[in-house]
Protein backbone atom coordinates (compact mmCIF):
# COMPACT_ATOMS: atom_id res chain seq x y z
CA UNK A 1 0.00 0.00 0.00
CA UNK A 2 1.07 3.66 -0.77
CA UNK A 3 -0.45 6.71 -0.71
CA UNK A 4 -4.36 7.43 0.72
CA UNK A 5 -6.24 5.82 -2.09
CA UNK A 6 -6.94 2.55 -3.09
CA UNK A 7 -6.36 2.04 -6.81
CA UNK A 8 -10.44 2.10 -7.40
CA UNK A 9 -10.83 5.63 -5.18
CA UNK A 10 -8.62 7.10 -7.85
CA UNK A 11 -9.91 5.88 -10.86
CA UNK A 12 -13.68 6.59 -9.52
CA UNK A 13 -12.51 10.06 -9.12
CA UNK A 14 -10.95 10.06 -12.07
CA UNK A 15 -14.55 8.79 -13.79
CA UNK A 16 -16.23 11.44 -11.66
CA UNK A 17 -14.57 13.82 -12.17
CA UNK A 18 -14.37 13.89 -15.95
CA UNK A 19 -18.24 12.98 -16.29
CA UNK A 20 -18.78 16.23 -13.68
CA UNK A 21 -16.45 18.62 -15.75
CA UNK A 22 -17.83 17.35 -18.94
CA UNK A 23 -21.11 18.32 -18.14
CA UNK A 24 -20.72 21.38 -16.36
CA UNK A 25 -18.87 22.47 -20.01
CA UNK A 26 -21.89 21.50 -21.57
CA UNK A 27 -23.84 22.97 -19.59
CA UNK A 28 -21.85 26.75 -20.18
CA UNK A 29 -21.62 25.78 -23.64
CA UNK A 30 -25.52 25.85 -23.98
CA UNK A 31 -25.81 28.83 -21.96
CA UNK A 32 -23.21 30.69 -23.79
CA UNK A 33 -25.28 29.77 -27.12
CA UNK A 34 -28.79 30.99 -25.68
CA UNK A 35 -27.21 34.13 -24.13
CA UNK A 36 -25.15 35.20 -27.18
CA UNK A 37 -28.04 36.26 -29.67
CA UNK A 38 -29.30 38.84 -26.93
CA UNK A 39 -26.22 40.33 -26.77
CA UNK A 40 -24.55 40.29 -30.55
CA UNK A 41 -26.73 42.91 -31.46
CA UNK A 42 -27.36 40.88 -35.07
CA UNK A 43 -31.29 42.09 -35.15
CA UNK A 44 -29.68 45.45 -36.51
CA UNK A 45 -27.84 43.72 -38.84
CA UNK A 46 -29.19 45.77 -41.68
CA UNK A 47 -27.63 46.02 -45.36
CA UNK A 48 -26.53 49.46 -44.50
CA UNK A 49 -24.26 48.20 -41.93
CA UNK A 50 -22.84 45.66 -43.51
CA UNK A 51 -22.04 47.87 -46.73
CA UNK A 52 -20.22 50.16 -43.90
CA UNK A 53 -18.54 47.56 -42.86
CA UNK A 54 -16.74 46.75 -46.85
CA UNK A 55 -16.24 50.78 -46.52
CA UNK A 56 -14.60 49.85 -43.25
CA UNK A 57 -12.41 46.86 -44.25
CA UNK A 58 -11.79 48.60 -47.46
CA UNK A 59 -9.90 51.96 -46.20
CA UNK A 60 -8.43 49.73 -43.16
CA UNK A 61 -9.32 51.71 -40.11
CA UNK A 62 -8.30 48.51 -38.45
CA UNK A 63 -4.60 49.72 -38.99
CA UNK A 64 -4.91 52.63 -36.95
CA UNK A 65 -8.29 52.52 -34.64
CA UNK A 66 -9.64 49.78 -32.77
CA UNK A 67 -13.30 48.34 -32.78
CA UNK A 68 -14.33 46.23 -29.68
CA UNK A 69 -11.19 46.53 -28.32
CA UNK A 70 -9.05 44.90 -31.39
CA UNK A 71 -6.93 46.38 -34.05
CA UNK A 72 -4.39 48.72 -33.76
CA UNK A 73 -3.59 51.02 -31.15
CA UNK A 74 -2.04 54.48 -32.49
CA UNK A 75 -5.84 56.21 -32.71
CA UNK A 76 -9.01 55.91 -30.38
CA UNK A 77 -11.32 53.09 -30.14
CA UNK A 78 -14.50 53.91 -32.55
CA UNK A 79 -16.92 52.26 -30.91
CA UNK A 80 -16.55 54.49 -28.14
CA UNK A 81 -15.96 57.65 -29.93
CA UNK A 82 -19.43 56.90 -31.81
CA UNK A 83 -20.93 56.99 -28.39
CA UNK A 84 -18.89 59.96 -27.05
CA UNK A 85 -19.72 61.77 -30.36
CA UNK A 86 -22.29 60.64 -32.66
CA UNK A 87 -22.71 60.43 -35.91
CA UNK A 88 -22.35 64.15 -37.50
CA UNK A 89 -18.97 64.95 -35.66
CA UNK A 90 -17.88 61.40 -37.30
CA UNK A 91 -18.27 62.35 -40.72
CA UNK A 92 -17.52 66.16 -40.49
CA UNK A 93 -14.06 65.09 -38.88
CA UNK A 94 -13.61 62.06 -41.49
CA UNK A 95 -14.51 64.98 -44.25
CA UNK A 96 -11.99 67.29 -42.79
CA UNK A 97 -9.09 65.33 -42.95
CA UNK A 98 -5.97 65.64 -43.22
CA UNK A 99 -5.82 69.46 -41.57
CA UNK A 100 -9.79 70.03 -39.84
CA UNK A 101 -8.53 69.82 -36.92
CA UNK A 102 -5.49 72.06 -35.92
CA UNK A 103 -3.87 71.24 -32.50
CA UNK A 104 -4.72 67.32 -33.25
CA UNK A 105 -2.89 64.67 -35.02
CA UNK A 106 -3.89 63.41 -38.23
CA UNK A 107 -5.61 60.78 -40.65
CA UNK A 108 -5.60 60.15 -43.95
CA UNK A 109 -8.69 62.03 -46.80
CA UNK A 110 -10.36 58.86 -48.50
CA UNK A 111 -12.69 60.89 -50.24
CA UNK A 112 -15.65 59.05 -49.25
CA UNK A 113 -19.09 59.84 -50.83
CA UNK A 114 -21.82 60.43 -48.23
CA UNK A 115 -23.30 57.01 -48.88
CA UNK A 116 -19.99 55.62 -47.87
CA UNK A 117 -20.36 58.04 -44.94
CA UNK A 118 -23.62 57.18 -43.69
CA UNK A 119 -23.02 53.60 -44.42
CA UNK A 120 -19.61 53.45 -42.23
CA UNK A 121 -21.44 55.27 -39.12
CA UNK A 122 -24.22 52.97 -39.38
CA UNK A 123 -21.78 50.01 -39.06
CA UNK A 124 -19.98 51.97 -36.18
CA UNK A 125 -23.06 52.43 -34.45
CA UNK A 126 -24.16 48.89 -34.57
CA UNK A 127 -20.59 47.93 -33.60
CA UNK A 128 -20.91 50.50 -30.47
CA UNK A 129 -24.40 48.72 -29.25
CA UNK A 130 -22.69 45.30 -28.95
CA UNK A 131 -23.05 44.37 -25.73
CA UNK A 132 -19.79 43.76 -24.25
CA UNK A 133 -19.85 44.83 -20.76
CA UNK A 134 -18.81 48.13 -21.35
CA UNK A 135 -14.89 46.50 -22.89
CA UNK A 136 -12.94 48.87 -23.31
CA UNK A 137 -14.04 51.11 -20.85
CA UNK A 138 -15.08 54.35 -22.72
CA UNK A 139 -12.24 56.90 -21.24
CA UNK A 140 -10.40 59.46 -23.93
CA UNK A 141 -6.79 60.05 -24.23
C1 LIG B 1 -3.05 56.11 -40.75
C2 LIG B 1 -3.78 55.92 -39.52
C3 LIG B 1 -5.28 56.10 -39.53
C4 LIG B 1 -6.20 55.48 -40.35
C5 LIG B 1 -5.95 54.49 -41.47
C6 LIG B 1 -7.50 55.94 -39.91
N1 LIG B 1 -7.37 56.80 -38.87
FE1 LIG B 1 -8.88 57.73 -37.87
N2 LIG B 1 -7.55 58.72 -36.72
C7 LIG B 1 -6.17 58.59 -36.81
C8 LIG B 1 -5.55 59.54 -35.91
C9 LIG B 1 -4.06 59.72 -35.69
C10 LIG B 1 -6.60 60.26 -35.29
C11 LIG B 1 -6.49 61.39 -34.30
C12 LIG B 1 -6.38 60.83 -32.92
C13 LIG B 1 -6.14 61.87 -31.86
O1 LIG B 1 -6.29 63.06 -32.08
O2 LIG B 1 -5.82 61.43 -30.79
C14 LIG B 1 -7.84 59.72 -35.83
C15 LIG B 1 -9.08 60.13 -35.44
C16 LIG B 1 -10.27 59.63 -35.90
C17 LIG B 1 -11.59 60.04 -35.48
C18 LIG B 1 -11.89 61.13 -34.43
C19 LIG B 1 -11.81 60.51 -33.04
C20 LIG B 1 -12.14 61.46 -31.95
O3 LIG B 1 -12.07 61.01 -30.79
O4 LIG B 1 -12.45 62.62 -32.20
C21 LIG B 1 -12.49 59.29 -36.16
C22 LIG B 1 -14.01 59.37 -36.06
C23 LIG B 1 -11.75 58.41 -37.02
N3 LIG B 1 -10.41 58.64 -36.85
C24 LIG B 1 -12.32 57.48 -37.88
C25 LIG B 1 -11.60 56.73 -38.81
C26 LIG B 1 -12.20 55.84 -39.79
C27 LIG B 1 -13.69 55.57 -39.90
C28 LIG B 1 -11.19 55.33 -40.54
C29 LIG B 1 -11.30 54.42 -41.76
C30 LIG B 1 -12.14 54.95 -42.83
C31 LIG B 1 -9.94 55.86 -40.01
N4 LIG B 1 -10.23 56.69 -38.97
C32 LIG B 1 -8.70 55.54 -40.49
C33 LIG B 1 -5.48 57.72 -37.61
C34 LIG B 1 -6.04 56.92 -38.61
Amino acid sequence: MSGIFTKSMARNIFYGGTVFFFLLLLALTFDTNKTLPKLDNSANLTPQVIAGKKVWETRNCIGCHTLLGEGAYFAPELGNVYKRRGPEFIKAWIQSQPTGAPGRRQMPQFNLTNEELDNLVEFLKYSSEINTANWPPNIEG
